[in-house]
């Protein structure tokens, strides 16, 4: 073929401009987000205004925090929920609870492990910190959802936990409490404490909240939807 190195030559370019287009246009939109102290906020007269004086969002996770990230990815939590609040055209994650307000890229910067999800058996957990914020109540439902929420089709995990005799330690602080008359509460003189494993990634989920404000994104509903 007479011209087959120029055509090899076209077919180089486009390939390399569409690829460094896909990159340089991803880069120069999200790759300067930085975290940041300013926020929008509506003042007096419902005028959207830029505020500075926050507190630094998104905000780094504490080490054991981290640690419950990595369970989270390391158990398949992924497999089932999602950490993104999707916009008002693309669903009604809002109407539902699952944020005060839209994700926005700058809510994942700090994550090196995404874990963005991409199915939902289970409901979004991007804020379920602020919605559910009892400590027992997220180690009762990891060690059996059945016990808080009946009917679940969340798999249990036992084996965060220890079945333990309550004679085998002198104080029992931090061992599960059942409610009043469970049917999953273990006999008595036995005590289920929760790993370290465990507590780290029920600190994670306590964590997980996107309703504070950014430049870009403003926490606009103030009821849960709950
Ligand atoms: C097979 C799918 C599945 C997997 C895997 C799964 N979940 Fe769930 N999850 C659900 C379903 C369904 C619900 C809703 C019913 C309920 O509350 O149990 C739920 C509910 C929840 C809730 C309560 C959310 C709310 O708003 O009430 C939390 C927290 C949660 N899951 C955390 C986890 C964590 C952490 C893991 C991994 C250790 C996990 N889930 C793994 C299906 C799943």
């Amino acid at each position: 073929m007479k011209h087959f190195s120029i055509l090899l030559f076209g077919i180089f370019i486009v390939l390399t401009s569409s690829f460094l287009g896909l990159i340089s246009s991803s880069l120069n939109q999200l790759g300067g987000l930085k975290q940041s102290t300013e926020s929008l906020e509506l003042d007096d007269a419902g005028e959207l205004v830029l505020v500075d004086g926050d507190p630094l969002y998104p905000m780094k996770l504490s080490g054991s925090s981290e640690q419950g990230h990595m369970e989270y990815v390391k158990l398949g939590c992924v497999n089932c929920h999602s950490q993104q609040v999707r916009r008002e055209e693309l669903g009604n994650d809002l109407q539902r609870g699952f944020g005060q307000r839209v994700s926005v890229p700058r809510d994942f910067i700090l994550q090196s492990n995404m874990v963005l999800g991409y199915s939902r058996l289970g409901p979004d957990l991007s804020s379920v910190g602020s919605r559910k914020s009892d400590l027992n109540w997220h180690l009762m439902h990891l060690y059996n959802p059945q016990i808080t929420s009946p009917g679940s089709l969340m798999p249990p995990f036992p084996f965060l936990f220890e079945t333990i005799k309550i004679s085998e330690v002198a104080a029992t602080s931090g061992a599960l409490e059942f409610p009043e008359g469970s049917p999953y509460a273990p006999e008595n003189g036995i005590a289920i404490i929760p790993s370290r494993r465990a507590v780290a990634l029920v600190e994670y989920l306590l964590n997980l909240d996107i309703n504070y404000n950014l430049p870009e994104a403003v926490v606009t509903k103030n009821d849960t939807g709950e």
